[in-house]
């Protein structure tokens, strides 16, 4: 499937277009199921998991993993929520700290969450043409906080980056948001612990 020699040449890709009919070179899919334990209501993930419902997708060029490239692709949020906490994506560090990202968000309405290793959080708003620079040493994740329409966005990242997901996996995000009265607003989250 990866063809770096096909991505030495020079190429665009029309995001206004469906991205399925893209030339994308990986789709991934991440259901309910791989973002166990993130969820703040542990019952309502329960009574989920039966149907294992697609939280999100990313649609990835493939390039070479290595210092100079400049990875990039299209993660898509689903609507949806699990008690009163919005679809969202699993979070990670890059496994090389010192690595920046850039989102420009195409469709939807939500927020990316990020937190330092410091314990410095932030909420950047995602709503169509905007963009977001995650700096170097911040963990991030995108919540998708429409009712009812997808969240997209276009993000790019350097070849180098990797992804640490153990570390949110075990401790997850300093904040929760959730539904309150129609509106998205962010919580400290309670079963936050360091080094868990
Ligand atoms: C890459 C990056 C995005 C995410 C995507 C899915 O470094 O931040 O491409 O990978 O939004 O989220 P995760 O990787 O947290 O499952
Ligand atoms: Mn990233």
């Amino acid at each position: 499937m990866t063809s770096d020699a096909g991505r030495s040449r020079p190429f665009g890709l029309d995001l206004t277009r469906e991205f399925a009919d893209l030339p994308f070179d990986g789709h991934l899919e991440r259901r309910l199921s791989a973002l166990g334990g993130q969820f703040l209501d542990q019952s309502a993930y329960a009574r989920l998991i039966a149907e294992d419902p697609l939280v999100y997708e990313v649609y990835e060029i493939h390039l070479p993993r290595t210092a100079g490239q400049l990875l990039h692709g299209i993660s898509i949020v689903h609507p949806g929520r699990v008690g009163d906490e919005y679809f969202m994506t699993k979070g990670h560090f890059h496994a090389v700290r010192e690595t920046a990202e850039l989102y420009h968000c195409l469709r939807g309405r939500g927020l990316l969450l990020m937190e330092n290793e410091e314990g410095d959080c932030a909420a950047e708003e995602l709503a169509a043409g905007r963009v977001v620079h995650v700096p170097v040493g911040w963990a991030h994740r995108s919540i998708n906080t429409h009712e009812h329409e997808d969240l997209v966005t276009f993000f790019a990242y350097p070849g180098h980056a990797g992804h640490d997901y153990g570390t949110i996996e075990r401790q997850g995000f300093r904040k929760v948001v959730v539904a309150r009265g129609g509106r998205a607003e962010i919580l400290d989250n309670p079963r936050w612990r360091a080094g868990r």
